[in-house]
């Protein structure tokens, strides 16, 4: 639907040279995004250097040689099963591998020294040839530098000239990992244990594989041979090209050379997995699971829309997928999710496995949306990537924000809708300087929400701009190449639009005041004068766009606002309400005649305004209050509205901003009322849902079902009592019935534990056993949760004592379990003196979570000279940081309650009186 809108002059005529055809490139240009289509960009002419004078590189690799292509042999050693050929302790399984390497590379400006990237590596026998005359040059030395940088530099008898071609040929040794990086391994047990190679090198683990120019932007082609045990099969990222059984032993497989590719994109994997397929017309796609998941079909659900996503981006980009075959597969161990690996995709088997009847509608999105994430990176990050990785926003604000529209075209049902403005704590800007992330440690910390979320938010305000249209076909690959001046004017104004967006930390809050039309941003900060300090503001945010509720559009540029200042005067009292549907990257704050009356129409007819914004204005009024720049009250009375509201957004925003109430008051006199009022507003949201759960049957749409367990949730844990009835009902259904579990998989992990929390010993006992029992992973850690909830202190103390047990507790749930006790106010109290008296063996883990829920209710000077003391007289190791944190927290917590308690404990008093 095209939307009207009032564009100011100034930046009409700025909008008007981005037109469809023209904004190709909005991504080159934003950060000189660069593709590698070799038709439409031959390797750029190599330019002539203007000193000779060669200084050694500090981090980055030099730019004075551009690999070509690699042919890379590697011989991973690992038995896929132990071979308890020598004894059972010391069985014949090896970790080693070996390989060795040719890089073909042009020399772009003379050199004698060779520099690459080689880490945890063996590298011997470097040979290198002059290409165009088939001559050897002499290594003089080789040498592994021991530190940030990784080098691997090689000395030559002779240097390398301007303009020729070469090749290294170098053989290294090193070790399969058990770390989960580089070339790691991963086990899984099918009656025997099992072991299989895997890969996972984003962003600076090629190097630990096979030494190479392990930068983003150096791509070359790779011809890639796995050496491996013969009854396994290799996988690798472009099609198998031949193999070959040499003997007893081993097997070599061969694949075609990959497009031109990023070293982290590199992978391969050798196991004994087997394939689910999936139709596409052209692309061979195959999904790889355990032979147990995937003859019980566990990977049938990630096959079905495999192919059509493919399909759905193929059109969308306006290119096809580049290779022949896309295999996906789903590992038992991963460090993340899911990674983009062109050609084949690794993930998570949680990530990936679905299973009928156990796993519950929240697995299926999130199947989904990892898919439709990783899939989006085989264009944006495979094809076309980010020059360095202070700019890793772009392939991974890109990949989130298109895998909504994939998800969207496969599964209109689930209606995925995103609001994450609140994760983005103030800490770096989207973009930050290339100087500043330079040691693999800090390209490490790019991967984190403000990359991914607010890359993505980002991106869709651009959307929002510059119209959809425009922006799809802008993001459409084939329309990156447009050299004329006019598009160059275009792509410097987009690039100078974002700027602010992308250079800045955080966020502004735009303040309208709806009695003079007066409209003014300024950066949102939670605490002006602690938190400015390191905040630099260089700049205003150049464009923000302002809708009312007409649909009108203001933006305001560089200081001086361009708009007519009645758009935002409230002439016969009526309320004005400000981006719609939260499409601009922005809180906004009202004057409190406009709030009022907001507040007032929602309590009249929530339904006239959308969901986004029934649920923005209560997200706004509560981080207003926390920044105070309104009263508390304020952000309560905006909860009024939900005795109304069925949809989950708005529900959802309201438990989180109340979260901190909860902890902060649910020992104090202010719960009681506070409990009584959340009951009152969830009944009408729980009895809409309650008989789908009676009935066992759940509602279609997946935003009610969402809604559903939101309901049983807040209903349960507010006491009202037919819920408390229901979940008590359901789990004694559970317990009675002869192993067969009545509860929906969606309800399993509110219904666990709200039932654990009303019931006593029996249910505890049970959830127990059944904790014990389990061999399913989801289902042991909803049951492990659950066993936190019960409200008996013997219960929580015998399970505190249990968690000093490796059998009874893993030493990895130890502190999560902890912690979830924890967060029981029945189990605070109890948690925070365990830890103290334990705390050699609890402290064995990092612990950053433990010190935040034992403390997260500290809020009396008691108990800040308690953490005082804990901190003086504890051994803390690198919980010190998390202690030191605790008690700044702390001092935050006493002032908000003693500045907020008397107002709160009132409003729900009164609220709450008959
Ligand atoms: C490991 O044991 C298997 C089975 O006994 C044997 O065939 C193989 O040669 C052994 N490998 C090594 C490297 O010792
Ligand atoms: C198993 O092998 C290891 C190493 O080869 C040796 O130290 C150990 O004594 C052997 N154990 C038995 C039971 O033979
Ligand atoms: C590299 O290793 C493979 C496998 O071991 C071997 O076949 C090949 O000859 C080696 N390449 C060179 C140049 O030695
Ligand atoms: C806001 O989003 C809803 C759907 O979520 C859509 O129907 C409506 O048209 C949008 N409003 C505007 C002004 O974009
Ligand atoms: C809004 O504008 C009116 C009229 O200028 C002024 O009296 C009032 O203080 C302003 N309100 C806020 C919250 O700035
Ligand atoms: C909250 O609502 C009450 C009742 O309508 C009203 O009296 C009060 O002024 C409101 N508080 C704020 C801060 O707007
Ligand atoms: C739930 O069931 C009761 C009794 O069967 C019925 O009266 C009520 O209308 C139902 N509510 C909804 C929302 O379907
Ligand atoms: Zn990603």
């Amino acid at each position: 639907m095209p939307k009207t809108s009032v564009v100011s002059k100034a930046i009409a005529a700025a909008f008007v040279v981005l037109t469809v055809s023209v904004i190709g490139g909005i991504i080159t240009m934003i950060i000189l995004y660069k593709t590698e289509i070799s038709t439409m960009n031959p390797t750029p002419r190599p330019t002539r250097p203007v000193s000779t004078t060669v200084l050694p590189p500090v981090m980055r690799l030099p730019k004075n040689l551009i690999p070509l292509s690699y042919k890379v042999f590697l011989m991973p050693q690992l038995y896929t099963r132990i071979i308890e050929k020598v004894n059972v302790t010391s069985p014949n399984q090896t970790m080693d591998f070996l390989g060795n390497s040719t890089v073909s590379f042009q020399c772009v400006e003379r050199t004698s020294t060779i520099y690459l990237k080689s880490m945890n590596l063996a590298v011997s026998n470097g040979k290198v040839k002059n290409e165009n005359t088939n001559k050897m040059i002499e290594v003089s030395a080789m040498k592994t530098h021991r530190d940030d940088t990784n080098f691997l530099e090689i000395q030559l008898r002779e240097a390398l000239e301007e303009g020729g071609n070469y090749s290294l040929f170098l053989t290294f040794k090193g070790e399969i990992s058990e770390n989960l990086d580089g070339m790691y391994v991963s086990t899984y047990v099918e009656g025997v244990p099992e072991f299989l190679v895997a890969t996972q090198l984003e962003p600076a683990d090629a190097r630990k594989v096979f030494p190479c120019f392990d930068e983003p932007d150096m791509k070359a082609e790779f011809h890639v041979t796995i050496i491996h045990r013969r009854d396994t099969i290799a996988l690798g990222n472009a099609e198998i090209s031949g193999s070959n059984i040499v003997d007893d032993e081993w097997k070599y497989t061969s694949f075609h050379p990959t497009p031109k590719m990023s070293t982290y994109l590199f992978a391969f994997t050798v196991s004994e997995f087997t394939a689910t397929p999936s139709t596409h017309e052209r692309v061979q796609i195959n999904t790889y699971a355990r032979p147990e998941a995937t003859a019980a079909g566990h990977a049938q659900y990630a096959a079905s829309i495999t192919g059509k996503i493919l399909s759905f981006y193929e059109n969308y980009f306006g290119i096809d997928y580049t290779q022949k075959k896309l295999d996906q597969i789903a590992l038992p161990d991963l460090a993340a999710a899911a990674m983009e690996n062109w050609g084949l995709v690794t993930y998570y088997e949680g990530s990936l496995l679905y299973e009928e009847g156990v796993s519950s509608v929240l697995n299926k999105e999130q199947i989904a949306t990892t898919i439709a994430h990783e899939l989006a990176h085989q264009w944006f990050g495979n094809l076309v990537t980010m020059k360095w990785w202070n700019d890793v926003w772009l392939n991974e604000g890109f990949a989130t924000y298109m895998s909504l529209f994939a998800v969207d075209n496969v599964e209109p049902t689930f209606q995925l809708v995103t609001f994450e403005m609140d994760a983005l704590a103030s800490s770096h800007p989207l973009s930050p300087p290339q100087e500043e992330v330079q040691k693999t440690s800090s390209i490490i910390q790019m991967f984190n929400s403000i990359t991914y979320c607010k890359g993505a938010a980002v991106l869709r305000m651009l959307a929002d701009i510059v119209g959809e249209r425009v922006f799809i076909e802008g993001v459409k690959v084939s329309n990156y190449f447009k050299p004329h001046l006019v598009d160059m004017v275009a792509h410097w104004l987009v690039a100078r639009f974002m700027e602010p967006w992308t250079k800045q930390i955080g966020y502004p809050v735009i303040t309208i005041n709806t009695t003079n039309g007066e409209v003014n941003q300024k950066h949102f900060l939670f605490n002006d004068s602690a938190e400015s300090r390191h905040v630099k503001i260089g700049y205003m945010w150049n464009l923000v766009r302002v809708s009312t509720g007409s649909t009108a559009l203001i933006n305001i540029f560089k200081g001086p606002i361009l708009f007519k200042k009645d758009e935002f005067l409230s002439k016969n009292g009526e309320w004005i309400l400000a981006n719609i549907n939260c499409t601009g990257y922005y809180r906004v704050n009202y004057n409190p005649e406009n709030w009022d009356r907001l507040l007032t129409q929602l309590e009249i007819d929530p339904h006239r305004f959308p969901p986004m914004n029934r649920g923005q204005l209560i997200d706004n009024a509560f981080f207003m209050a926390r920044a105070k720049l309104v009263e508390v009250t304020l952000a309560l009375n905006s909860t009024r509205f939900l005795r109304k509201e069925l949809d989950f957004l708005p529900w959802q925003l309201t438990v989180r901003n109340l979260e901190y109430f909860v902890v902060m008051f649910d020992r104090s006199e202010v719960y009681g009322p506070m409990q009584a009022y959340l009951r009152e507003q969830v009944k009408g949201l729980y009895n809409s849902l309650r008989n789908y759960t009676d009935k066992s049957t759940i509602p279609k749409d997946h935003s009610s079902q969402h809604s559903q367990m939101l309901a049983i949730e807040v209903a349960c844990s507010n006491e009202l009592p037919e819920c408390l009835e229901m979940a008590t009902k359901m789990f004694a259904d559970w317990m009675n019935s002869n192993n067969t579990n009545p509860i929906h998989p969606n309800l399993r992990s509110v219904i666990y534990c709200q039932a654990v929390a009303a019931g006593g010993k029996k249910e505890w006992d049970f959830a127990w056993a059944r904790y014990q029992s389990s061999s399913d992973t989801s289902e042991k850690e909803q049951l492990r949760v659950a066993l936190s909830c019960t409200k008996k202190t013997w219960l929580l103390n015998r399970y505190l004592e249990y968690t000093l047990d490796p059998d009874k507790i893993r030493l990895m749930d130890v502190d999560s379990t902890i912690s979830d006790i924890a967060w029981n106010p029945a189990g605070h109290a109890l948690a925070w003196n365990f830890i103290r008296a334990h705390w050699d063996y609890v402290s064995q883990q990092d612990g950053d979570m433990l010190i935040n829920a034992v403390t997260s209710r500290f809020s009396t000077q008691f108990e800040l000279d308690e953490l005082e003391r804990f901190k003086a007289e504890y051994d803390l190791g690198p919980a010190a940081n998390e202690v030191y944190q605790a008690i700044e927290q702390t001092h935050v917590n006493i002032q908000w309650v003693r500045e907020n308690k008397d107002a709160i404990l009132e409003w729900f008093e009164r609220e709450t009186a008959e």
